[in-house]
């Protein structure tokens, strides 16, 4: 089997991740909620989490980070703290995009046919009642990593939020929160950081205003009906993911060992011959072809005249794992034109994916194109 669908969730997961798995299966009590020692090793494990997340993010203070269910629950969660009007993008997902659209109150930038960002366009549509800049890192369509540094420091100028979807760029693409001033920061465990599904975390700056999102169990001051309004505990209602949070914390060790800039390079070479040999296939069109533009592995294609659906499937029928459609993010094919296409065929590489992969999935490509 060829997986090339790690946009939508990270396979194989590294061997240190299953054995985290298992050691917590069999250690895991209730983090924060006993003093024997099944709890405190679960409330070890939760702290350790959230200071490795703190280290891959550059965060001096890991309580700023709380643990969601997803980059969805993360997302909906840094909506629920937006003010006034909300800025987004045609080229973010529908974790951003239903959200603000049941909340109101907001505008979309669109991208260029390329699926491209402008940050000088984005900073120029901030207006005077915009409270926050909502966007993702980096496209799960064309995979273009986008330039969010100008957009951040115009939003802290101007004393409004700036809010990163990182759940395609983290574990892929370093972001220094000490160089970049993102106020909430929303990421997913099962993607580029080798957790299990279930798993996910929000960063929430000290100078933003919090308010719970949900209503329960903390584990502390159990006298008062009233959440607590402290990070983490203001997100963190009911019991956590322990299990699936013992994997991330060995997801993101590992993608500490191997460095994120390794994995940028492995990737980014990956996706440049394997475009490299796409262009030569007569009938093949590649989305997001911006010279100048930074990608992660993701790679979206189509063939001539055909539903993506029939290439994935042909792929899927040669044991090659992709996705077909339009990947949750509606306005992404407005952007680059493939909706009235049925989307597209999406290839997601990882830095564990090779070369010889490319060459079998090309020469498989080549046969659907030549049957047609
Ligand atoms: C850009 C982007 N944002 C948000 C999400 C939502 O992630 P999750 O489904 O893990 O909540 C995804 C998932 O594919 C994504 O690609």
């Amino acid at each position: 089997m060829i997986y090339m669908d790690n946009a939508a969730t990270s396979y194989p997961k590294p061997s240190v991740v299953l054995d985290a798995l298992w050691e917590a299966v069999e250690r895991c009590g209730n983090p924060g909620r006993g003093a024997h020692s099944l709890s405190v090793w679960a409330g070890e494990k939760v702290l350790e989490t959230r200071e490795n997340i703190a280290r891959l993010f550059h965060v001096q203070d890991a309580s700023r980070i709380a643990f969601t269910q997803n980059a969805t629950h993360a997302l909906n969660i840094a909506v629920h703290l937006c003010y006034g009007e909300i800025l987004t993008t045609s080229m973010d997902h529908n974790s951003v995009l239903r959200p603000c659209a049941k909340r109101g109150y907001y505008r979309i930038v669109s991208g260029d046919y390329n699926g491209h960002l402008s940050p000088d366009q984005i900073v120029s549509a901030i207006g005077d009642m915009t409270g926050a800049v909502i966007m993702t890192h980096a496209s799960n369509v064309t995979g273009e990593i986008y330039e969010i540094e100008p957009i951040a420091k115009a939003c802290r100028k101007r004393g409004i939020l700036f809010i990163l979807d990182c759940a395609q760029s983290a574990g892929t693409v370093d972001l220094n929160l000490e160089k970049v001033p993102a106020d909430i920061v929303c990421i997913t465990g099962h993607k580029g950081l080798f957790g299990l599904q279930g798993t996910g975390a929000v960063y929430v700056a000290p100078h933003v205003p919090i308010s719970p999102f949900m209503s329960g169990g903390t584990g502390t001051n159990t006298f008062d009906l009233t959440h607590p309004n402290q990070m983490p505990e203001c997100f963190e209602a009911g019991t956590v993911n322990t299990h699936g949070i013992a994997t991330l914390c060995a997801g993101v060790e590992y993608v500490l060992d191997c460095g994120i800039s390794a994995i940028r390079k492995k990737e980014s070479a990956l996706r440049s011959y394997f475009q490299q040999e796409l262009v030569k296939i007569p009938g093949v069109t590649i989305y997001g072809d911006g010279s100048n533009c930074a990608y992660t592995g993701v790679l979206s294609i189509n063939v001539l005249g055909k539903d993506p659906g029939m290439l994935a499937n042909y792929l899927a029928s040669k044991e090659i794992c992709v996705r077909a459609g339009f990947h949750c993010a509606p306005l992404a094919h407005d952007t680059i034109g493939t909706k009235s296409l049925g989307g597209t065929v999406r290839f997601s590489l990882n830095h564990l994916n090779t070369v010889d992969e490319i060459d079998v999935v090309i020469s498989y490509i080549k046969e659907f194109c030549k049957n047609l």
